[in-house]
């Protein structure tokens, strides 16, 4: 696939509101603002996607050990099926790799058709569930990847 120029960057604060806002627009249960200050804060390891000067995506790792969680890959609405999704993705297993990390894990919403797909084609498996998960509605689905 022939891909637009891009950049892979750290977040820096400055991009804290495009990508609360893409937030807003691409999650049924999203982040607030808050949520990505404290995640900024805490020293994650967060990263945006720019197609041109636009900000069209961000991920957010939290090492811990030899895994790497992945707390957050959002790709706009508008920018989506494009196959951003997977080369931010492996952007973040290089950097989980980078910190050592030998797995990667996450939580998925058992609904969340895209995602879903997103990590099994990215090699994700189910390792577990955590029951009523998201609002004490919905089940998380537990994956893992070994990197
Ligand atoms: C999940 C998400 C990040 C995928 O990003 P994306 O850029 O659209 O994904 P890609 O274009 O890289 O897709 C890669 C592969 O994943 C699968 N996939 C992605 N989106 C899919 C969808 N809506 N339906 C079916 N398969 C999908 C496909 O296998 C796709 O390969 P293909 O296009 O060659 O068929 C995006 O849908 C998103 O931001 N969703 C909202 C936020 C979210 O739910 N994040 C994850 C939980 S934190």
């Amino acid at each position: 696939m022939s891909l637009p120029e891009f950049e892979l960057l750290p977040m820096r604060e400055t991009d804290l509101d495009a990508a609360a806002a893409i937030e807003q627009c691409a999650h049924r249960f999203p982040w607030t603002r808050g949520n990505f200050d404290d995640s900024f804060k805490a020293g994650h390891s967060a990263w945006v996607l720019r197609e041109g000067n636009v900000l069209i995506g961000y991920g957010l790792l939290m090492m811990s050990g030899d895994d790497a969680d992945l707390l957050n890959i959002t790709i706009a609405p508008e920018a989506q099926r494009r196959g951003w999704g997977l080369l931010l993705l492996d952007h973040l297993f290089t950097v989980a790799r980078r910190h050592g990390a030998t797995r990667m894990i996450l939580e998925v919403r058992q609904g969340n058709d895209a995602a879903l797909a997103l990590y099994r084609h990215a090699g994700f498996a189910e390792i577990g569930r955590r029951r009523a998960y998201y609002q004490g509605k919905e089940d998380a689905i537990v994956m893992a990847h070994e990197l």
